[in-house]
């Protein structure tokens, strides 16, 4: 096969950093994005674009430059988010609310839906979820609120973008990728990055029943 195509979002640090650091090992190209449009490392296969997911019109230009230079992407991975709460707070502000939502929803919507158009057959679409955003959780509690509720929105899109895509043979999954270490995870988390990285890419490469929701690389429950 040629060398497939990746789209990764938010590859400046954390869980995204080592997807692309692990894609690009296993030989795919991969464009990756950041709010500044700076990359944590260089590499031929890498190719870098600043975006922001809370902003729509930079969504509509980079959509646009990736249907001209990518036409043909295999593997679209919606990671960025933002978690700008405190952790032990159960107050929902509108403000908070509605800034998660531009970007951990709106904007990974709006970025998915004008990148349809290049999912290839035999392509994926992950969608970073959380354990936090299910109605199964069994530690359910009701601290973090918008962040929450954003991932039990994007889980639900998840589900409606794979009944959707079945007929195209796309297979789309939320994923739970744990309590990872990284600047959203805390120091205080016990996985690595790089271990949630190869679940994502098994979750691409595995043929599991598409609309999954994925915890790590087990099929658990929305
Ligand atoms: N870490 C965990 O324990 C954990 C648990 C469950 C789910 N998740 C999910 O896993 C995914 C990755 O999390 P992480 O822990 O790696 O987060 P992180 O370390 O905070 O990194 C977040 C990434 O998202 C990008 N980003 C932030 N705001 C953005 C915006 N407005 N537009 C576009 N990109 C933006 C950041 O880019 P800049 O550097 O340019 O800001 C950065 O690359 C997220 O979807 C998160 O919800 C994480």
């Amino acid at each position: 096969m040629k060398q497939p195509t990746a789209i990764i979002t938010g590859i400046s640090r954390g869980i995204g950093r080592a997807c692309a650091a692990l894609f690009l090992e296993e030989g795919w190209k991969v464009v990756g994005t950041s709010t500044s449009g700076k990359a944590p490392f260089e590499a031929n296969s890498l190719e870098i674009y600043a975006l922001d997911l809370a902003n729509p019109e930079n969504i509509q230009e980079f959509a646009l430059d990736i249907r001209k230079s990518y036409p043909k992407v295999n593997a679209l991975v919606n990671n960025a988010a933002i978690l700008v709460e405190s952790w032990s707070s159960s107050e929902v502000s509108l403000d908070i609310l509605r800034h998660t939502f531009e970007v951990n929803f709106f904007g990974t919507v709006h970025l998915t839906e004008a990148l349809l158009n290049t999912l290839q057959p035999g392509a994926a679409v992950i969608n970073l979820s959380s354990g936090w955003g299910t109605f199964s959780d069994p530690s359910f509690s009701a601290e973090v609120p918008h962040y929450k509720m954003s991932k039990t929105a994007i889980n639900m899109y998840s589900k409606l973008l794979a009944h959707r895509l079945k007929d195209r043979e796309i297979k789309v999954h939320a994923l739970n990728p744990g309590w990872v270490k990284t600047d959203m995870g805390t120091s205080a988390a016990t996985k690595s990055p790089s271990m949630a990285a190869k679940e994502i890419l098994n979750a691409i490469q595995n043929s599991l029943p598409t609309g999954s929701f994925l915890n790590g690389n087990r099929i658990g429950t929305y």
